[in-house]
């Protein structure tokens, strides 16, 4: 580990820069291994700054051609650059231009971060600290200026040059084989939002009326001969536009609007201004490449980004503890524009899946961290499930407590008073209390206390009295940060379940505070009492996941199975599924370590079949209605000296127990194929069904081998096709091999389509996956290189396959040791995300525990770490 390392950046040191940047004008020549950066910039002193300050530029590896100020070459003593810095001494006193040539190769550029080559194009990307990469810079995302950009290269090798904002010229370098573009972006920016991209692209068009009738241009650029997979992403692109009008009055700004498919990406995508860069497997789909999945997430990450154009960039961030304004507002946005397109209900019920599969694992670990962080060695790693996805549930909770009117009115006021600010936490939430004159100062504490909330219920009901009385308690649970914790205001929505099912009213509620259906718990504890309700309730609380919460009923069996059956509230119908579910799975996991052989209430399964059997209910609800918690979801729930492989058996076990009492209901209820592929939502949701179907069937035994190698052989469209494949290959099937060796030949030049032939078998629930996994890593197909590949089969272990990966004999955390060392030393951004698989490694058994310890140990001397492992790293073991 390297010493700078442990350097730690805090959110009390945050003060303005010295110097502003009004305009920025960008002279960038690509050539493949040396291009040349020309940079010039108005810069002045802040207001109240003392003349003569030294400004200080940011830079990272970067090598400095020249210096001048206003044109006239700097003195060697008149400033200092570094590899990662730039001072000039002295600067003028009055508003001056200083002009600073680097240059860098885009071909080295292994890191993906600055200015790099993709597929043999160029590529930038920027946030959150990769401007500095490209030249010397103010590079945080207070300082905002306007950019022109002026792209040069070979006519053959760039046909297309893309920049941020709008096309101003383009033209030929006389006798040079060489042609230019000029972008100019009038809306200020940070530098992180800089983008530009040249290459040999193909291109879909099309065209986008704004409300107020200005139309935009489109386009979506990809790899050669990928073009006719745009057009979902396209269509997507539109379908948001016109949405963020409807849902919040937001147009979009500039007259064109760009997407750019690259191969090589850290991340899923990138809101540049204008220009959004994009992982292709995020925008390339059709019915031969693409599953459903792939579909309802093209269309969720272009919504996305371009949502960020209003959330995120004519509004930034005043520094980077500040991500989760943009991020969590952004991810709620995107969330409720798939709920709008396809169900409400499956949408949710799939983000809390999400949620818990996830952020609750990082909230409970080591990694714990508010939404709002205040302090990070490496900002890179903070772009975490806690930023986004608890980030979107404190928008949602928000939403839940001001109501949607008053919610739209706090959105409101944000756009009015901060456009072209960069903002802060504390500023956005001022908006929505003096939109709706509501206190928000407990309510805050969502970012800034980290850790998930344990809710506590109990219930009685008084028949004499018609009257309900609910306590509730909440435990806040110690995370890394050992702060001394005040308790949350937790929206609780609710409903009570009457004997038929109907919701029964209540006439008054005394204790807590009841707004409507939901009740606010702000004190450690409460107790609510609802008079005038006239059967024994059922009480339903939590309804739609009101607050991102751990929450533990006093309801019994038949109360929940009650519940499946008939909770008006579908998100909570599933919910009760999963509680069952979960306890079964916790009860057998602990019989079979005592090498006992689990015993299952049958009723779970017979209200299930009934459920699964209910045309009436959309299939896509039923199947999540059908799908069990996951292990790192049971892990959770157990919690210390955790075996992956006892939960596996009891997985195993109650699947055989439910498809010996369901196959055959599931099977007859089963949709048809559909003739022809469509990816809305309602046919993916008959094909989940379908697919939930041949899972219970081949647990009982009804399904055999010979019946999927048909289904696989007989499928449609991809999303069929690899169903059976997983289910073959994970049961260990006899055809399997045939059918990876058929998918492997139909598929053999598409690399994201493997993609998900290496994550089927990263995923095999054995030890020996680990065998398997080492010699895929082999396999011509697989590159270390592409980050799509090593999440695809090496995180995609160390994450998804918590049998292997907790091999008891160590292997897996020690190779995988061995893989993060290995990437480091070309990608520190994709090793560090590797390294979080151990986050919960405190949580195993005590052999496991150690081996794990050991193995990261054993990292932490490697030479040379990066500041992004080190810091996960530290963490971790902390
Ligand atoms: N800001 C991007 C998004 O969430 C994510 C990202 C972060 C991409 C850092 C690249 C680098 O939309
Ligand atoms: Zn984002």
């Amino acid at each position: 580990m390297r010493p700078e390392s442990n350097v730690v950046v805090r959110l009390e040191d945050y003060r303005p820069t010295d110097y502003l940047i009004e305009r920025v004008y960008l002279d960038i020549q690509l050539e493949p291994e040396a291009a040349t950066i020309t940079s010039r910039l108005s810069l002045h002193l802040r207001e109240g700054t003392a003349p003569g300050t030294p400004l200080v530029l940011d830079g990272d590896a970067l090598v400095l051609r020249r210096a001048a100020i206003d044109g006239v070459e700097l003195a060697p003593d008149a400033f200092e650059a570094s590899a990662d810095r730039f001072t000039l001494r002295a600067p003028p006193a009055e508003p001056f231009e200083l002009q600073i040539v680097t240059e860098v190769n885009p071909t080295a550029n292994t890191e993906l971060m600055g200015l790099y080559r993709s597929g043999g194009n160029y590529t930038t990307q920027c946030e959150a600290e990769g401007f500095r990469r490209i030249t010397y810079f103010l590079d945080r995302p207070d300082v905002l200026a306007v950019y022109t950009t002026r792209i040069e290269a070979s006519r053959s090798e760039a046909p297309i040059l893309l920049g941020n904002g709008n096309p101003v010229e383009t033209g030929d370098v006389a006798g040079t084989g060489r042609h230019y573009a000029i972008w100019h972006d009038p809306f200020p920016k940070p530098s992180y939002l800089f983008a530009m991209v040249g290459g040999d692209l193909a291109s879909i068009h099309d065209t986008f009326r704004t409300r107020s009738g200005r139309e935009v241009k489109l386009a979506i650029y990809c790899e050669r001969g990928k073009e006719s997979r745009c057009h979902y992403a396209m269509d997507s692109l539109k379908r948001s536009m016109k949405w963020d009008e409807d849902r919040f009055g937001l147009e979009y700004d500039l007259d064109v609007f760009n997407i750019v498919a690259v191969s090589d990406f850290n991340m899923g995508a990138m809101e540049n201004k204008g220009l959004n860069v994009f992982n292709d497997k995020y925008v390339l789909v059709d019915a031969e490449t693409g599953t459903d999945w792939d579909y309802a997430h093209v269309e969720g990450v272009i919504a996305h980004e371009y949502f960020h154009n209003w959330t995120g960039n004519r509004i930034t961030c005043r520094d980077w503890f500040q991500l989760c304004l943009k991020e969590g507002l952004t991810v709620f946005r995107d969330q409720e524009f798939s709920s709008d397109m396809r169900s409400r209900a499956v949408k949710r019920i799939s983000d809390v899946a999400k949620l818990r599969e996830h952020q609750f694992p990082e909230d409970a670990g080591p990694l714990a961290h508010p939404a709002r962080p205040t302090a990070y060695r490496e900002i890179n790693n903070f772009y975490t499930t806690t930023v986004y996805e608890k980030g979107a549930e404190i928008c949602r909770m928000l939403q839940t407590i001001l109501g949607e009117d008053g919610f739209r009115a706090g959105m409101d006021l944000y756009f009015r008073r901060h456009d072209g600010d960069a903002a802060t936490i504390e500023d956005f939430l001022a908006c929505f209390a003096d939109a709706t004159g509501t206190d928000l100062s407990q309510f805050a504490l969502w970012y800034h206390q980290a850790g998930t909330p344990i809710l506590i219920t109990e219930h009685d009901y008084d028949a004499a009295d018609e009257t309900l009385t609910l306590r509730l308690r909440q435990i806040l649970p110690e995370t890394p940060d050992r702060q001394r914790k005040s308790p949350m205001h937790i929206p609780v929505a609710f409903g009570l379940v009457g004997p038929d099912g109907q919701d029964l009213s209540f006439s008054r509620a005394t204790g807590a505070r009841v707004d409507g259906s939901v009740i606010h718990l702000t004190d450690l504890q409460a107790e609510v009492k609802l008079e005038g309700v006239k059967a024994r309730p059922i009480p339903s609380l939590l309804r739609g996941f009101s607050a991102p919460v751990r929450l533990e009923t006093d309801l019994g069996m038949d109360d929940l199975l009650f519940l499946v059956g008939h909770d008006a509230d579908p998100f909570n119908r599933w919910e009760a599924a999963q509680t069952i579910a979960m306890d079964l799975l916790k009860r057998a996991t602990e019989e079979i370590r005592q090498g006992a052989t689990p015993v299952f209430d049958g009723r779970f399964a017979e209200e299930l079949g009934r459920l699964a059997s209910a045309t009436e209910l959309d299939p896509a609800f039923r199947a999540l209605a059908l799908t069990l918690p996951s292990d790192m979801e049971v892990a959770q729930a157990i919690r210390t000296n955790v075996d992956p492989d006892a939960i596996f058996v009891a997985r195993r076990a109650l699947q055989t127990h439910l498809g010996d009492r369901i196959a055959d209901a599931l099977a007859a209820a089963a949709p048809a194929a559909d003739a022809s592929y469509r990816p809305d939502a309602e046919s993916a949701g008959r094909r989940a069904f379908r697919h939930a179907a041949w899972a219970y069937g081949l647990a009982a035994g009804r399904i055999t081998s010979a019946d999927l190698a048909e289904a696989f052989h007989g499928a449609g469209n991809l999303t069929d096709r690899l169903a059976a494949l997983r289910l073959a290959v994970h049961r260990d099937l006899d055809d399997a091999p045939a059918l990876l060796e058929a998918f492997y030949e139909r598929y053999r030049d598409d690399p994201l389509v493997l993609d998900k032939w290496f994550s089927v078998q990263a995923t095999v629930p054995q030890h020996s996956t680990l065998e398997r996994v080492q010699a895929l890593s082999r396999h011509p197909a697989f590159s270390m290189k592409v980050p799509n590949r090593v999440y695809a089969l090496i995180r995609t272990f160390a994450a998804g396959n918590p049998v292997a990966f907790n091999r008891p004999d160590g292997e897996g955390y020690r190779y995988m040791v061995d893989m993060v060392a290995e990437v480091d030393r070309h990608n520190p951004s994709v090793a560090s995300r590797l390294t979080t698989a151990f986050r919960s490694f405190r949580m195993m058994e005590p052999s496991r525990r150690a081996a794990a310890e050991a193995a990261l140990k054993r990292l932490a001397t490697v030479p040379e770490l990066s500041r992004d492992v080190s810091d996960i790293l530290i963490r971790t073991l902390e």
